[in-house]
């Protein structure tokens, strides 16, 4: 039963010491690789204001591609969501956790077809280690769970978000399939913009962070995720070989590209490793939107884009259909291989 009140129950226990199942590998853990890289280059801000303007729109495009090829991270700013939209998103999530622990055990359990689903560590039995954070699940992946079915303290504010998030997404695959030179319209045709799960990520206090980590290093799975965070910093992005931190910008949404997304995309748009530190000051509260298909798409085959492929540059990857991909990932951890590397040509 301990487990049901997750790491901020340890916290809020008194422990000083982080349990052992919480200890990363030590090569994971050189206080040089902790540490962010202090140069002058940071993942790339697009400001969107202007979006509908012919020659600017031009230049978001260029630089969505240069981003995604180069980063695959960037933080979008005048995205039209408004801020009490982003800051009531984040103080549901704040309350969720926070509130007493018989309610939140209402909603715990691992069982990955429940659209509402409270627990930490998504990949527990099967991963080397545990990660220093809770995360609320919601999917709205093939359709919209019930709001009564939604933790009353979040409801509203999550329904709100998720509308805002949604059509936010919808741009950014219009903005994705241009800079691939596509048709505008050509991601969201083939249902990359169907269905979305909104995590909720809680990161307590942590009294020994440079013995764990908040999230361990992976690429995310899916098709594009778009994050909101809390001012507490602790995502980093690996670039050049190098960690950076993605720093939370007032306002801001990060956008990175998922395995999905590279695979369609044959290599051109790149899916990024990156992890967050556990850390002394908090909570940090982040909240991925995973776009990763929809379960119209199941049964689907995904595959680098024809329009892509030519004879200097054939296909990187087979096909695949989505829902075996979804199955490796869950029946998987994030110490493991992921989807991806079974597909790679
Ligand atoms: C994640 O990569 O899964 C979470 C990122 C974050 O919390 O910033
Ligand atoms: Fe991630």
């Amino acid at each position: 039963d301990d487990t049901k009140a997750g790491v901020k129950g340890l916290v809020d226990a008194g422990i000083v010491s982080i349990p052992r199942m919480f200890i990363r590998p030590a090569e994971e853990l050189a206080v040089e690789e902790l540490n962010s890289c202090q140069t002058n280059i940071k993942v790339p801000i697009i400001d969107l204001s202007k979006i509908q303007d012919d020659s600017r729109r031009k230049e978001i495009v260029d630089e969505v591609r240069i981003a995604s090829a180069e980063w695959g991270f960037f933080q979008v700013i005048n995205h039209g969501i408004p801020l009490s939209v982003l800051d009531e998103m984040i103080d549901g999530v704040r309350m969720f956790n926070e509130q007493d622990l018989e309610l939140k055990k209402e909603f715990y359990t691992r069982e990955v077809t429940k659209k509402v689903r409270f627990n930490s560590n998504y990949d527990l039995y099967t991963s080397l280690t545990a990660d220093w954070r809770d995360t609320l699940n919601l999917s709205f992946l093939d359709s919209d769970p019930d709001p009564e079915e939604m933790p009353a303290v979040c409801r509203k504010s999550t329904l709100e978000y998720t509308k805002y998030i949604r059509r936010l997404g919808e741009t950014l695959f219009q903005l994705l399939s241009e800079a691939l030179g596509l048709q505008e319209d050509y991601l969201g045709s083939i249902g990359c913009a169907k269905g979305c799960s909104i995590v909720c990520h809680y990161y307590p206090v942590c009294p020994q962070p440079e013995l764990t980590l908040g999230v361990r290093k992976h690429a995310d799975a899916g098709i594009l995720t778009l994050l909101l965070q809390n001012e507490i910093s602790g995502l980093q992005v690996l670039h050049e070989g190098q960690w950076f931190d993605v720093q939370p910008t007032r306002g801001g949404l990060v956008v990175n590209i998922g395995d999905l997304l590279q695979i369609i995309s044959n290599d051109k748009l790149k899916s990024v490793k990156h992890r967050v530190t556990a850390n002394h000051v908090g909570p940090r509260i982040s909240v991925p939107c995973f776009f990763s298909g929809h379960a119209s798409l199941l049964d689907k085959p995904f595959g680098p884009i024809k329009e892509l492929i030519s004879e200097a540059n054939p296909p990187r990857y087979k096909e695949v259909r989505l829902r075996e991909y979804i199955a490796r990932f869950f029946s998987s951890s994030l110490d493991h291989k992921p989807p991806i590397d079974y597909y790679r040509l």
